[in-house]
């Protein structure tokens, strides 16, 4: 059922032909030369932009791409109001109809790739390849949880009973949803998350990350264009620390779904619980601390393809991202000789060009967080290698990708969230230690194996506890419908978004019970 007769993933540009690489360099062209951007609260089909908070571009902080209306308070309310009103009407239209609707929405994405992914670059220095996806998931998104509602919302399902009794069981909308995405998938999971919780019968207020307004904004006016009745997707731009507690406290909230840090998941779990009334579901996907197992049997090249892909592709900005990399004693030298040279090799610079391999990190608050990192090693740890990054603008965000040993898996903590690897030496006579002490950090998001024995592999997946593994190829970019994505412990609440699961936890379920 993953892949539906119906349901294909979408195919996306491809940056190795010629006409849809100008495709995207006119979209990028027109955007530059147009006017500046302006985004703002939507609600009930209703803009208000003229606002004063400047986006400025990652890679050139003396581009200014848009400007954005943040929402207050009273925008929350009236956005719950009418979010409320519609959701019953809704929710009765039926999944059939909803999903239809879903559809029209990524279709409407993907006719507007070029323009979406020119945004991207600017807005969150998404370089070409990282945009093709970007899009590609936000449209398998919609159609993915089309083709899901259809398949379980659509007809209350029957289950057994005795002579003279019938059961049914069928999934409803639970009310309003809030919708609170991050901006390093400003496109993905922010129609991710409202696609699903509006093909399972809810109405949404949507909460883009500051840093990335203007595509969400222009997603929700594309899929107010595509029909999307302009009650059940409200959308409101602003400070997580500002409308975080206006929204999450609302009284009309029937449940949350958030993407982001786990210190803000822990926040809003924590204003749910304190709340009067219902209690509501949190769906949370959070932070990694992923990491990659080597053995001496591994492919050498294809081992580095593959840490280099993880950890430093989308600048290390994915949560699946490669965090450390345990190298085995006798080929660690070898392997990291062959990271560095790979390093080297690494094109940096504006992301709307397809020469960009690594693009900016997105703000001056992230690099910042990334030097402290590295201003603050842990004794014994030392940098083995970092990117040289000659020739880029004065005013941007570039973090050189940047390799770190460790002496033991102790010195590590968190998430770092950029392109820093680091490296920790293993004896392969205690690798049975390996496990239990990345297990008691406490995250279980991604894992990475390489090692051509099935003995290794299976050993480590046997005793890491995680939510996606991959095993002899890179550990990010999981697809919709083929790896459902998400983590455990301090990476999330589950269920996996893209699987089969996710829908139902934004259900209320009933069951109906006649004695005939
Ligand atoms: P963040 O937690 O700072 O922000 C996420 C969202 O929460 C933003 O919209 C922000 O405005 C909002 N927010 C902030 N404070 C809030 C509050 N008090 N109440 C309600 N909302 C609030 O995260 P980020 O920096 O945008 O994203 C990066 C993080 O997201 C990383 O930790 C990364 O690992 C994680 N992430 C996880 C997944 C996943 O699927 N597991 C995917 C992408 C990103
Ligand atoms: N789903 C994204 C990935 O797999 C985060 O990289």
């Amino acid at each position: 059922a993953l892949y539906g007769s119906d349901r294909r993933n979408s195919k996306g540009l491809d940056l190795s032909i010629e006409s849809h690489r100008d495709r995207i360099a006119r979209a990028v062209r027109a955007l530059d030369d147009g006017p500046v951007l302006s985004a703002g609260p939507i609600i009930s089909g209703k803009s208000n932009t003229g606002g004063k908070n400047k986006v400025l571009c990652p890679h050139d902080h003396s581009h200014v791409v848009g400007t954005v209306k943040w929402a207050d308070e009273k925008d929350v309310d009236k956005a719950f109001a009418a979010a409320k009103k519609a959701q019953p009407g809704w929710d009765e239209m039926g999944a059939v109809k909803r999903a239809d609707i879903l559809r029209a929405m990524g279709q409407a994405l993907e006719d507007n790739t070029e323009r979406l992914m020119a945004i991207m670059a600017r807005e969150a220095g998404k370089n070409l390849v990282d945009g093709i996806a970007e899009v590609r998931e936000a449209v398998d998104f919609c159609r993915y949880y089309a083709h899901e509602a259809e398949t379980h919302f659509n007809a209350p399902q029957k289950l057994p009973g005795p002579a003279g009794e019938t059961n049914h069981l069928s999934l409803h909308g639970r009310g309003v949803f809030a919708c609170i995405s991050p901006w390093n998938f400003p496109l993905a999971i922010f129609t991710g998350q409202l696609t699903a919780a509006l093909a399972a019968g809810n109405t949404v207020v949507a909460k883009p990350a500051e840093q990335t307004s203007l595509t969400a904004f222009e997603a929700v006016r594309l899929f107010q264009k595509a029909g999307l009745p302009k009650d059940v997707l409200h959308l409101l731009p602003g400070d997580g620390e500002t409308i975080g507690a206006p929204l999450t406290q609302h009284p009309d909230l029937a449940g949350v779904c958030f993407t982001g840090s786990t210190d803000v998941a822990r926040l809003i779990h924590q204003t749910l619980a304190k709340r009067e009334g219902a209690i509501l579901p949190l769906i949370a996907e959070t932070g990694g601390l992923n990491a990659m197992f080597v053995d001496t049997t591994a492919l050498r090249e294809q081992a580095i393809d593959d840490i280099i892909v993880s950890a430093f592709g989308s600048a290390g900005q994915r949560c699946s991202a490669l965090r450390v990399a345990f190298l085995p004693d006798d080929t660690a030298d070898m392997l990291i000789e062959g990271l560095s040279g790979a390093i080297d090799e690494l094109a940096f610079g504006d992301p709307s060009l397809p020469s960009t391999d690594i693009g900016p990190v997105i703000d001056a608050d992230a690099k910042k967080l990334l030097d402290e990192h590295l201003a603050n090693l842990p004794k014994g740890a030392k940098i083995l290698k970092r990117a040289k990054m000659e020739g880029l603008p004065e005013s941007q965000t570039f973090f050189a990708p940047t390799i770190i040993e460790l002496k033991n898996l102790d010195q590590l903590e968190r998430e770092t969230f950029g392109p820093i690897l680091h490296i920790v030496r293993y004896d392969p006579d205690k690798l049975d230690k390996l496990a239990p002490a990345l297990n008691a950090k406490g995250y279980g998001l991604t894992l990475g194996v390489h090692s051509r024995l099935e003995s290794f592999a299976k050993e480590v997946i046997e005793h890491v506890k995680v939510g996606n593994t991959y095993v002899n190829r890179s550990m990010t970019g999981a697809v919709v419908g083929v790896q459902p994505f998400g983590g455990e412990g301090l990476s999330g609440t589950g269920p996996k978004a893209g699987g089969p699961h996710y829908l139902l936890r934004f259900a209320a379920e009933r069951t109906v019970t006649v004695n005939i």
